[in-house]
């Protein structure tokens, strides 16, 4: 919601592609979301930049050489998912939210594109994948109204700045007010 809110043209696009196809729909349930391919786009261009859980451990079961390191057995290894989606060697702009990267790639979340892993890869990832995607998708695509900035402030002064922990949040809780849509 925040990136939303401080990308008006992403928001527009994204209000767009939903009210397309749930026209004035008071909710917007499952059978909606399939063709909202916008939606999903904005959801991975969120985990990209945001992955909630951005550091993944790992322990090497065997002694291996990896791009000249020598790494032993029992060694703790920590996968830095959040730089993974920054890495500009895969991503154009990578600093930039920009959901259209995703709109005619085949990359996905779900563990097969080791440059996008914010549920993690391997026989450890996320097993709630599809659930924790589609509640995602139902959430957000109820929540495409008109927002603003509370107090006089504007969109830039939003605070991105994240929490330190296990989990990512941001360190200071969104505030906004929904403008009701009008249709
Ligand atoms: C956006 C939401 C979510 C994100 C970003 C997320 C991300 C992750 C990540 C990165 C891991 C570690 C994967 C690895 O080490 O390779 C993980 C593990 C796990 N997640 Fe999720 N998750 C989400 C939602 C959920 C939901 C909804 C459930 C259950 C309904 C769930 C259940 C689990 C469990 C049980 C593990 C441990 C798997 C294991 O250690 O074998 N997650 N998740």
């Amino acid at each position: 919601m925040a990136e939303l809110l401080r990308h008006p043209r992403v928001m527009k696009k994204l209000q767009n592609g939903v009210r397309e196809i749930a026209g004035n729909k008071v909710e917007i349930t499952e059978d909606d979301l399939n063709g909202m391919k916008y939606l999903k786009a904005v959801i991975k261009e969120t985990l990209r930049l945001h992955p909630p859980f951005p550091l993944l451990f790992r322990m090497s079961t065997e002694d291996k050489k990896i791009k000249g390191y020598n790494i032993k057995a029992n060694t703790q290894i920590i996968v830095n998912a959040w730089q993974i989606g920054r890495d500009p060697k895969s991503y154009n702009n990578p600093d930039n939210y920009e959901p259209e990267r995703f709109l005619n790639s085949d990359v996905d979340y779900i563990g097969n594109h080791f440059e996008f892993i914010p549920f993690g890869a391997g026989r450890r990832r996320c097993p709630g994948i599809q659930f924790a995607a589609m509640v995602s998708e139902i959430a957000l695509a109820n929540l495409v109204f008109d927002w603003a900035v509370p107090g006089g402030l504007g969109v830039h002064d939003i605070d991105m700045t994240e929490s330190t922990g296990v989990i990512t949040q941001m360190k200071y809780p969104l505030k906004a007010v929904a403008i009701p849509y009008l249709g």
